[in-house]
């Protein structure tokens, strides 16, 4: 089983200060920055694109960034986070006409790749795919939006991924991304979970302008 990671979802940060904010998060502990990737098309939300992960590179952030693809159709704009310096990109099996083409393409760009698999979506593709992949994201909401409850079936899900992983002996990260915060995030991590993302949860503690407002929600998780 790989070690901890959390991975603050930016989709709740200030973006008036987003590079400061990333920066104070990592500072506070987190491994990885989640970057949530919508298109209105795919999800009912419109987010950020390469430009801003390219900024956050610029500013000087060189932990991992791990990309959340909620785009349709998904191979156009993998080259561009590739050039953009994402590390990890993954993305909705039903959102790609080709799954293992663009995994591939990933790969073949120099980064990790992964499915995310939403809350009703069955695990079926990794039968094919579990050889590929370097992460697998279970969404424990409907893809979207921050804030929501998490939704506790997919804790099975987790266990079922769990044991698929250790029984295929390659290193894979298993995520889990919506509603987890420091009230669940033990039980999650009691299914299998090594790599939690959190959005409201981190970014909606502390005071705003307080450099050190991450400090305890991420010392807590
Ligand atoms: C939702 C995004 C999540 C979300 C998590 O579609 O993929 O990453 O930002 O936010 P919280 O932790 O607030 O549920
Ligand atoms: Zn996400």
């Amino acid at each position: 089983m790989n070690d901890f990671w959390i991975a603050p979802s930016i989709l709740s940060a200030d973006f008036a200060r987003l590079g400061e904010e990333v920066a104070n998060v990592l500072e506070s502990g987190a491994d990885v920055v989640h970057f949530d990737v919508m298109d209105n098309h795919y999800v009912p939300n419109l987010t950020i694109g390469p430009l801003v992960c390219e900024a956050l590179r610029k500013y000087g952030v060189t932990a991992p960034i791990d990309v959340h693809l909620m785009v349709k159709p998904v191979d156009r704009i993998i080259p561009d986070f590739l050039k953009a310096g994402a590390s990890y990109i993954t993305f909705h099996p039903e959102a790609s006409e080709h799954i293992d083409r663009s995994l591939q393409l990933i790969k073949d760009g120099g980064a990790k790749c992964g499915l995310v698999f939403n809350p009703a979506t069955p695990l079926d593709v990794l039968e094919y795919t579990l050889a590929k992949v370097d992460m697998i994201l279970l969404m424990s909401v409907n893809p979207g939006f921050g804030g929501q409850k998490f939704i506790p079936y997919v804790l099975d899900k987790a266990r079922k991924v769990r044991e698929m992983i250790d029984n295929s002996g390659r290193d894979i990260r298993l995520e889990i991304d919506g509603g987890v915060g420091p009230a669940n995030i033990a039980e999650v991590a009691r299914a299998g979970v090594d790599t939690f993302v959190a959005g409201s949860a981190v970014f909606g503690a502390g005071q705003a302008g307080d450099p050190n407002r991450y400090n305890s929600i991420i010392q807590a998780m």
